[in-house]
């Protein structure tokens, strides 16, 4: 069978630069003249295989960038490497040949409505002259990797949104990319559809060592599947690193607000109030920040049995990322200073941060006021969940 994995899987086993931006600058001028900076300068470079994010908020410059590399939009200045050729040195037809390398998929899909899923995914090989028989070969196959082999004659009004993505990813990779850059492809689709999606694309990644560019304003979808990830703001890349190291020590407040969407970190306005109008002596309110890589370790019950501490769980989250646990309790403790420093510094060699919050129990500033808002336990280590149902009891 004409596999379109067969070739792909075998160009890609080495790691090598697949992408690489020297200084790119783009920058538009609109009908009133005005200047809009939309990419400053960035430089980076993407490996062979790799799964590579790119996030940041609305109007921060992300798609231009993505347009940049396959010349979708010609940088101002700069220069483009994909697959080893400076893509901005090449003439138009040499442009149009190593476009083929590159493949893209939509937020909105763009299928053509009058074409049955078939005929979509068959249109870029058509146009590129091939007979109905390599078509066949080529588009059968695509359809067996998207999981569409049944709904080929149906056509996009036909399909749900997660369908019409498979549709759009088929017809990306009929003309055997290296590369597949994705702009928010996943924004459109519910939560359940998006992870299918991204498994799609990652299984994709695996089976064919195809380099994926994935552009989204969701750090959910960067945590799911990307190696690396860079953080643009204002045109800038601010940030670029593994998508663990992002998460565990995020360097810019733009970095740490899309984590916050993910993982809760701070303690909701709502339990801090309460705790403000308790009377909690000398209580100390401490965050315990998840970062070792001691998964299967009860650490809590742990220093629990051998400092004799005892304390509440208020708030956290601790999830994986990168296979990697990440994420913070809050909890409140009567414990000595002593007990504490001792406790802290045996989470510690174990890659469990402690950071002092007691501070927050003070009054609040006049005139602030909040939401009230429940504790909010998304997931907690087996070992906790006991104090946690004690926690919960004692703080309500
Ligand atoms: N054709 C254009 N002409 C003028 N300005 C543009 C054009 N395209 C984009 N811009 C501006 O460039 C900046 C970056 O836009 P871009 O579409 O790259 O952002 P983005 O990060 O993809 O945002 P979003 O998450 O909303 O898709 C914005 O300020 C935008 O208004
Ligand atoms: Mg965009």
């Amino acid at each position: 069978m004409g596999s379109p994995t067969a070739g792909l899987a075998a160009r890609t086993d080495a790691r090598h630069t697949m992408i690489e931006l020297t200084h790119v600058s783009q920058h538009y001028v609109d009908n009133q003249g005005a200047l809009t900076h939309a990419v400053r300068d960035v430089s980076l470079q993407i490996a062979s295989g790799e799964i590579f994010g790119i996030i940041g908020r609305s109007g921060a410059g992300k798609s231009t960038l993505v347009r940049s590399l396959n010349l979708l939009h010609r940088p101002s200045s700069g220069t483009v490497h994909v697959a080893g050729r400076e893509l901005t040195a090449l003439s138009p037809d040499a442009l149009r040949e190593a476009r083929h390398e590159i493949g893209m998929i939509f937020q909105h899909f763009n299928l053509l409505s009058s074409r049955t899923v078939y005929g979509n995914v068959a249109l870029p090989l058509e146009l590129a002259g091939q007979s109905r028989t390599q078509i066949r070969e080529a588009v059968e196959p695509l359809l067996e990797l998207v999981g569409l082999a049944a709904q080929r004659d149906r056509y996009p009004s036909q399909l749900s949104g997660g369908q019409k993505q498979r549709v759009g990813i088929a017809r990306a990779l009929a003309s055997r990319p290296k590369v597949l850059l994705s702009d928010e492809a996943t924004s459109a689709l519910d939560p359940e559809t998006t992870r299918a999606i991204l498994d799609l694309l990652r299984k994709i990644n695996r089976e064919l060592g195809l380099t994926i560019v994935l552009i989204t304003h969701q750090m959910q979808v960067v945590k799911q599947i990307c190696d690396r990830v860079a953080v643009m703001d204002a045109g800038r890349v601010i940030e670029l690193g593994s998508v663990l190291d992002v998460f565990r020590t995020p360097q810019h407040d733009v970095t740490r607000a899309l984590i916050g969407d993910v993982i809760a970190h701070e303690l909701p306005s709502g339990i801090l109030e309460r705790l403000r109008k308790q009377e909690l002596g000398a209580a100390r309110l401490l965050r315990l920040a998840f970062t070792g890589d001691e998964v299967d370790r009860p650490l809590l019950s742990e220093a629990v049995r051998r400092f004799d501490l005892d304390f509440s769980i208020l708030h956290g989250q601790v999830d994986e990322v990168q296979g990697q646990p990440f994420g913070s309790l809050t909890i409140l403790t009567r414990a000595s200073p002593a007990t504490i420093a001792e406790a802290s510094a045996f989470l510690a060699e174990h890659g469990v941060s402690t950071e002092d919050l007691t501070a927050q129990l003070l009054p609040a500033p006049s005139g602030s006021s909040s939401g009230a808002s429940a504790p909010h336990l998304t997931l907690l280590r087996g070992d906790a969940v006991p104090l946690a149902t004690e926690a919960l009891n004692r703080v309500a």
